[in-house]
Order: structure tokens, then C-alpha cells, then sequence
């Protein structure tokens, strides 16, 4: 089994990378089970018909519903794919909530704190780009709403994921080019594998 979690800003292109990544395994042969958060649980459908459409304050209510929907996610998905040996890949864990409610102002401990008992993955990798490169896709997608309000919002964001990304070792991957970007990630993917013994570089 391997875990491999994906990161980023929304509209960088998460949801793209993991539909190639998936096409590119399977072809290999290589079990792939596909996740993302948040979930399609109960949890996941409150947070995003409620918590996704306004703003709630306090901010607190985000990080605990996120990571309510996550520990369940860990416990009924993950957790089962990984004992069935599968390589999973997904959209999004913890640190969304530490680079999200952190950019809503709240204390990064008390984030951490909240996600402790939540496994590490094998390999997280961050997507980064330029917040108007970003923005460009979030208008193409049909989604700007109040770019001004998103844009201090979304810088805040990227420089904490890079921060993090930093300090905790994750791989840095320049969302730009998709053709490159897949080809680097599935590289990173196949190295991790191979460590992993679960499949030969052909
Ligand atoms: N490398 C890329 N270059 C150009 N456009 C991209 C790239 N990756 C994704 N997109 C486009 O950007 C938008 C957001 O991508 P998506 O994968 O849904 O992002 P996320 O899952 O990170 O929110 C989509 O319209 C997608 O087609
Ligand atoms: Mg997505």
C-alpha cells in the first residue's frame, strides 16, 4: 500500500493531476483507489451545502467539522483501502485544515492539536502556482465570486502551504504545465513504490 495525498489552493489543478495519476497506475497494472475530502458522508454533504456557501463564524466551527468528516474519512475509507494493499490517492487531508483555518487566523498548535490522531501519508505533495494564474482558472471554472476578498485570502494561503511545505518536507510540485507536472509526480510515485517494493521500474 501507499498513500499519497494531494495539496494545494483550490482551481490548481488537484482534481486534473489525481485523473491522470489514476490513468497512468491503472495502466500499470497498479490497484488505485481515488479519495477526497471533504467526504461524501453525512459530515461531507453539511460542510458543503452550510459551512462552503457562507461565511460561520467563528472560525473554529470550519476546523472541527472538517476534521470530524476527516477522522471519519481515515477510519471508513482510507484506512480500509491501505489494509487492502491499494495505492490511494487523494484530494486533500489535514493540511487543508492547518493552511485554511490558519489563514482564517486561528492558531496553528490548536490545528495541529485537532489532527493528531490522524496517520501521516507516505508522500504529500503540494501544487503550487501564482495566485492570478490561479484565479484565471477559478473564472474559468466559473467560480471568481468576490475575487478581491479571495485574492488576499488565496495569497494568504499559498505562502502558509509553502511555509509548511518547508518545514515538514513535502514535495513542491509547479502546477503549470500539466504534461510536466504529471510526468514529475508519477515519477515521485513510481520512486516511492519501488522503495515501497510494490512495483519494478520498467
Ligand atoms: N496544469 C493546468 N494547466 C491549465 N489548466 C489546468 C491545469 N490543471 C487544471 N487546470 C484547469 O483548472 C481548473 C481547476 O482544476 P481542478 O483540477 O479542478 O483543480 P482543483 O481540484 O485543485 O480545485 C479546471 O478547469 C482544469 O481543467
Ligand atoms: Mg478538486
Amino acid at each position: 500500500m501507499a498513500w499519497i495525498v494531494i495539496e494545494g489552493p483550490d482551481g490548481v489543478g488537484k482534481t486534473t493531476l489525481i485523473s491522470l495519476l489514476r490513468g497512468s497506475l491503472t495502466e500499470k497494472g497498479i490497484k488505485v483507489c481515488v479519495t477526497s475530502e471533504p467526504t461524501n458522508s453525512p459530515l461531507g454533504k453539511l460542510i458543503r451545502e452550510w459551512l462552503l456557501k457562507q461565511k460561520i463564524e467563528p472560525p473554529h466551527v470550519y476546523a472541527l467539522a472538517f476534521s470530524a468528516d476527516r477522522y471519519y474519512h481515515y477510519h471508513n475509507v482510507i484506512k480500509p483501502a491501505l489494509s487492502r494493499g491499494e495505492v490511494l490517492l487523494q484530494e486533500r487531508y489535514k493540511e487543508s485544515t492547518i493552511v485554511y483555518q490558519g489563514a482564517m487566523g486561528l492558531d496553528l498548535e490548536w490545528l495541529e492539536l485537532i489532527c493528531r490522531y490522524l496517520p501521516d501519508p507516505d508522500l504529500t505533495i503540494l501544487l503550487d502556482l501564482e495566485v492570478g494564474k490561479i484565479i484565471q482558472r477559478l473564472k474559468l471554472r466559473g467560480e471568481s465570486g468576490d475575487i478581491f476578498e479571495k485574492k488576499d485570502f488565496l495569497h494568504r494561503v499559498r505562502e502558509l502551504y509553502l511555509r509548511r511545505a518547508r518545514e515538514k518536507g513535502f514535495l513542491v510540485l509547479y502546477a503549470e504545465d500539466l504534461e510536466k507536472l504529471h510526468r514529475q509526480a508519477l515519477q515521485y510515485i513510481l520512486t516511492l513504490l519501488e522503495e515501497k517494493g510494490l512495483t519494478r521500474r520498467r
